[in-house]
């Protein structure tokens, strides 16, 4: 499996940001290359932790041109996701364990207007999205248990991404919990594209020089896959 380098991207989430600079701190990964923006949604029921909500992405949107990739942490996302799209997400992913109907609330996000994702938990298997991927824009599979930022890498989620990545060429595949500058290379060649990396950016010592060395190592470890 070839991806083009282009796609595969280094998204930088900003639970692990100052949010009393917030803007600067998004600047500064848009200055340095970022395309894609990871927002984390909890609710404190669904992961035991909470995060923002609405007003905040639409703070973020108003201070920013990059995509805002929003990832619902929360039980009843049919409930916000039209007050997320309103406010500026232009793709959500909403976890496979919190959807009732996953097939219905994915095509709720797609009528409202942004692309619509599925996440799995490390516990949940790839087969279980099996009769969605026809429908999910991309997948998120999740390499921590969600809720906290700098948590340890789950490494049997790479069995899991090249599972997904058998039955589906062109889907991108997002993964997202204890991504480093030390296992970014094995996630792109398992089959990732989109790499979610909080601490590793903003809890570095220079959040741009950070990203930059991260999508610098994921785009050579896909050209010596070639
Ligand atoms: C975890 C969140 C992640 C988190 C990743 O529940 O979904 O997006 O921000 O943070 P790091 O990269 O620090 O594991
Ligand atoms: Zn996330």
């Amino acid at each position: 499996m070839v991806l083009n380098p282009l796609h595969v991207q280094i998204l930088p989430s900003i639970l692990a940001a100052d949010f009393a600079r917030l803007g600067e701190e998004i600047a500064a990964v848009e200055e340095a290359g970022a395309a894609m923006i990871h927002v984390d949604v909890m609710d404190g029921h669904f992961v035991p932790n909470i995060s923002i909500g609405p007003p905040v992405v639409k703070s973020i949107r108003k201070a920013t041109r990059l995509r805002l990739d929003v990832h619902l942490m929360i039980t009843d996302p049919d409930r916000y996701i039209p007050a997320f799209i309103e406010s500026g997400a232009d793709q959500i992913s909403v976890h496979q364990e919190a959807c009732h109907h996953l097939d219905r609330t994915l095509r709720l996000i797609q009528t409202e207007g942004a692309r619509a994702g599925a996440v799995l938990n490390p516990a949940t298997p790839v087969s279980t999205l099996e009769d969605v991927l026809g429908v999910a824009d991309f997948v998120l599979l999740m390499s921590v248990n969600p809720g906290y930022g700098g948590q340890e890498f789950l490494p049997h989620t790479l069995e899991k991404v090249r599972r997904l990545r058998a039955v589906s060429a062109d889907l991108p595949i997002e993964i997202d919990g204890g991504i480093t500058s030390r296992n970014v290379a094995a996630a792109v060649r398992a089959g990732c594209n989109w790499i979610v990396a909080g601490s590793s950016i903003f809890q570095s010592s220079g959040a741009a020089a950070a990203f930059r060395e991260m999508q610098q190592i994921a785009s050579e470890a896909l050209a010596i896959q070639v």
